[in-house]
Parts: C-alpha cells; structure tokens; sequence
C-alpha cells in the first residue's frame, strides 16, 4: 500500500507517519527529512537548498523529484507513506510516472485539515530527538523526562531553523499557492479523504487507520 499524507506545515504528517511504520511497517519517505539531512551533512546539495528551506520556500521540484525516484527503485515492498511529496502539481504527476514505471500505484491520499491558529501553535511549540527523529510539542506531547527522549533515551533535541513566525508565513503562503491544489487534483482522481487534523493524536491515528481500510 503507497499512501500520501497531505496538509500544511505543522497538520501531523510527521507524527502520524511514524505512527503507521511502527504499526504497520510501512517506508516513510519524508523529502523535509531528507533535505535537513542532505543539509546538515554539507553536501553540495545540502549547501544548495539550506537558504531556500530556512526562508520557508519550496526547494526546485527537480531535487525532490530525484531524491524521491531514488528512495523508491530500492523498494522493500512493505509500501510508502509520502510525508511532504508531492507539493507542486509537478511533483504529482511524477509521483504518478516513478510510480507506475515501478509497478506500483498509489492507494489514498490523506489530507490533514488543520486551520492556521493550531498550525501557528503546533510550530512554535515543536522539538524533536536528534537521534532517532521523534517529535515533540512543549505543550501537547512533551517527553516523559525534560530533554530526555522518550523513544531512545537521546538528549540531543532540536529545534528547527524554519520553526519561527516569519518563515512559518512563507511557509504557509507557499502551501496555499503551490500544494493545496493538490486536493483538488486528488479529489478529481478519487483518492482523496480528508480527516480532522484538529482532533488529538490517537484519534487522528484511528480515523487514519479507518481510512486505509
Ligand atoms: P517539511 O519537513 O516537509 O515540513 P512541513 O511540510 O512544513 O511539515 P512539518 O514537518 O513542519 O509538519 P508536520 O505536518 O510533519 O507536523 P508534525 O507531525 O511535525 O519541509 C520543510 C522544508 O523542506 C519545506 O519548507 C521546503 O523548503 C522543503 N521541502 C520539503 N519537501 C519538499 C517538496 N516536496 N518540495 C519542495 N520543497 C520541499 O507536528 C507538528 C507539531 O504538532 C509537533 O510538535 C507535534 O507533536 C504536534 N502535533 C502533531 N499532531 C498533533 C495533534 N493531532 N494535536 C496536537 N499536536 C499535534
């Protein structure tokens, strides 16, 4: 099964696709993942797209694309869960191109509806383990012990470089001009369903789940 999780900056797709590789064993591919990594080992790459992240704004659709082709030839056939991809109508269309040149096909879209007062608050309040990527919330879900990640037992938390108010809005902007555009695409396909973002984590996992089934 190849599912997307769609929605803006901040709706839950980071947390929930961790959710469903535990539970399921699905392949999160995250390209924001991949970006900050590519980013923080300082590879030409890295170098290339660190500004363009830190302001907020969609890196080319060219890289993301290629990093996205490479994850999927070395397919374990377990599925993919696409966290952050697609984002433009371009990177759409490829996804449906790699997808079929592998024998695959993609069965549902989630799309997580979270209005823009929650994303604000879910951003700012953000932190996740620098060793094995869990994510946090000061508020809603703060680890168990101050600094110490739940998951792993790893003290190195971070914060990231585009978690503040200015690149947030950047952020945003870009979403409603070049992503959601998407759920109209999706929809039109017939794989669209759309799930309360707003509600806590668990139910948001279950009404996942629900959907997949
Ligand atoms: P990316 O890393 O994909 O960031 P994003 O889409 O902005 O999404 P986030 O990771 O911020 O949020 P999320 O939905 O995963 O939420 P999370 O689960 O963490 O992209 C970063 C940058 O990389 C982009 O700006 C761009 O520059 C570049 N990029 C990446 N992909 C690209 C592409 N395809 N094309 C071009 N450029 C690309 O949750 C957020 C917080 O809320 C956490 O603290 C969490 O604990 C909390 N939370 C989660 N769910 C709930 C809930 N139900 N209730 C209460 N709190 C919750």
């Amino acid at each position: 099964m190849n599912i997307i999780l769609l929605g803006p900056p901040g709706a839950g797709k980071g947390t929930q696709a961790r959710r469903l590789v535990e539970e399921l064993g699905m392949i999160q591919l995250s390209t924001g993942d991949m970006l900050r990594e590519a980013k923080s080992s300082g590879t030409e790459m890295g170098l290339k797209v660190a500004a363009v992240m830190d302001a907020g704004e969609l890196v080319t659709d060219e890289i993301v694309i290629g990093l996205i082709d490479e994850k999927i030839r070395s397919d374990t056939g377990a599925g993919f869960i696409f966290d952050g991809f697609p984002r433009t109508l371009a990177q759409a269309d490829a996804l449906a191109e790699l997808l079929s040149r592998n024998g695959a096909t993609l069965d549902a879209v989630i799309e997580m509806r979270v209005d823009d007062a929650a994303l604000v608050k879910r951003i700012s309040g953000r932190y996740t383990c620098g060793t094995c990527g869990e994510v946090y919330h000061d508020e809603t879900r703060p680890s168990a012990v101050d600094g110490v990640c739940d998951n792993c037992g790893g003290t190195d938390m971070k914060r990231r470089a585009d978690d503040n108010a200015d690149a947030l809005k950047t952020r945003l902007m870009e979403y409603y001009k070049k992503t959601s555009p998407l759920i109209g695409y999706y929809y039109a396909k017939g794989d669209l369903t759309p799930v309360n973002g707003l509600a806590d984590i668990e139910d948001v996992a279950k009404s996942i789940k629900l959907a997949l089934r």
